[in-house]
């Protein structure tokens, strides 16, 4: 697919919804006693790869384009036909592998989890060693901790883990685990991840309690159907920030999108740059804050990202590197060696693609320094199968010369079906 420079981007849209909430709406509600009602789910690949797990674990899903339904059995539902060795499908999903894997550690049940050539490729020891902690029987086929993953379900008890990553995917899968164990299980990471699980756990029925870097569940609660609205996912909606903050003459209006405080790095890191972003109508669904985001060209300069603002904006680094490279000085980004293991090597690949579009980009062990503000050009782009790479250099496009060309950039399918869609419908 190809792009080309925009003189100015103007209008309203509505983005998706939020992806990790909506992989566990319906992994919650597949637990929970009773029917559970799902709008503005996100029907990507990799939310649809979650119906498609639980529906062969025995639960009745129908998907309709105003609402999702899941007929919940409660917490001890799941089955698997007998005499056959049920294989679950993650396609390109971490989260719901490793979710999943929570899910089932502690059920009465042997299953092989897969996934596609990029799973297959991302770490699951961090998941495999607490898990195990736990009694769980779970192991790498291939033994080298990537998936496939066989597991034997077994009776689980409480840990408490010390995570050396913040990732929302391990505390997740060990609060998930933990809804099944003997005893407390809880989970300290060096800083906060996204508490999409906490949040929506609990508005559920279970017993999570949270300080400052630790979460807390207590076993078997009694989960009952809910009804949910999942709102915009920033990490869509950053796309068409970044879009408007680089190309002249633009002002954006991005509808319901959340802004839970663990995932508005990208907002911050915005702002820390110089960009002019309004928040209205701020609101709350479900526990989760949503706001409209109006944003409007605005002179970027460099910044430094690290720290515990990494975990708030992990997913957006791919395209908050395009940012820098547009704005002035230099922009530095550590603290984010979790980019080499996701979609695709990030690191690697947002530094051999902003190089071929003429950017100053170095790579660093966890991160990359950006010395933004010289003029960009078209060049050709792989998205090595990753949808945050294939979406970041459309919109790197915009403001270079010549035309930029996306090899792979339906993989913006995962999580955004309707992206170039919306990015042609706000090109004046
Ligand atoms: C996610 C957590 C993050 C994020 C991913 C979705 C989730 O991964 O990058 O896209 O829904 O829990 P990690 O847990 O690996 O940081």
């Amino acid at each position: 697919m190809q792009f080309q420079r925009a003189s100015s981007l103007k209008g309203e849209i509505r983005v998706p919804g939020d992806k990790s909430i909506s992989h566990r709406a319906i992994m919650f509600a597949a637990l929970a006693k009773g029917r559970t009602e799902v709008t503005n789910f996100l029907q990507g690949d990799d939310c649809l790869a979650t119906i498609g797990c639980f529906r062969q674990l025995g639960i009745a899903i129908d998907n309709t384009p105003e609402k999702i339904t899941i007929h919940g059995q409660g917490l001890d539902a799941l089955r698997v036909p007998a005499g056959v060795q049920t294989v679950l499908d993650a396609k390109n999903s971490g989260t719901l592998l490793r979710l999943i894997a929570g899910i089932l550690a502690g059920k009465p049940l042997a299953l092989t989890l897969t996934g596609d050539a990029s799973i297959q490729k991302r770490p699951m020891k961090r998941i495999i060693d607490p898990l195990t902690m736990m009694g769980a029987d779970i192991t790498s086929i291939p033994g080298n901790g990537c998936a496939p993953l066989y597991i034997k379900g077994m009776p689980l008890h409480g840990i408490h883990y010390v995570s050396p990553i913040a990732s929302a995917q391990v505390k997740s899968s060990i609060l998930l685990a933990g809804l099944f164990a003997e005893g407390e299980t809880s989970i300290t990471e060096p800083y906060v991840s996204r508490n999409h699980s906490e949040i929506m756990l609990r508005f559920f029925g279970a017993n999570v309690t949270t300080g400052q870097t630790t979460a807390t569940i207590q076993p078997r609660p009694l989960l009952l159907g809910q009804t949910v609205e999942v709102p915009g996912d920033i990490s869509s909606a950053a796309y068409f920030i970044a879009a408007g903050l680089i190309t002249p003459n633009s002002e954006i209006l991005i509808r319901n999108v959340g802004i839970n405080p663990t995932r508005d790095g990208m907002l911050r890191a915005a702002k820390q740059m110089g960009a002019n972003i309004t928040l209205l109508n701020i609101s709350e669904t479900n526990g989760e804050k949503t706001a409209d985001i109006l944003v409007r060209s605005s002179t970027l300069h460099g910044t430094i990202i690290e720290g515990a603002l990494i975990p708030a904006l992990i997913d957006e680094l791919p395209v908050i590197a395009v940012m820098a490279a547009y704005a002035s000085g230099q922009t530095i980004i550590r603290d984010a060696a979790e980019l080499k293991v996701k979609e695709s090597d990030r690191i690697a690949v947002i530094v051999e693609h902003l190089s071929a579009m003429g950017a100053d980009i170095t790579a660093t062990d966890d991160g990359m320094v950006i010395n933004g503000g010289r003029p960009l050009h078209g060049a050709l782009i792989d998205s090595k199968s990753d949808h945050r790479v294939a979406m970041s250099f459309a919109i790197a496009a915009l403001n270079a010369d010549g035309v930029t060309t996306v090899k792979g950039a339906e993989w913006a399918n995962v999580s955004y079906p309707a992206f170039y869609g919306h990015l042609q419908s706000l090109q004046r």
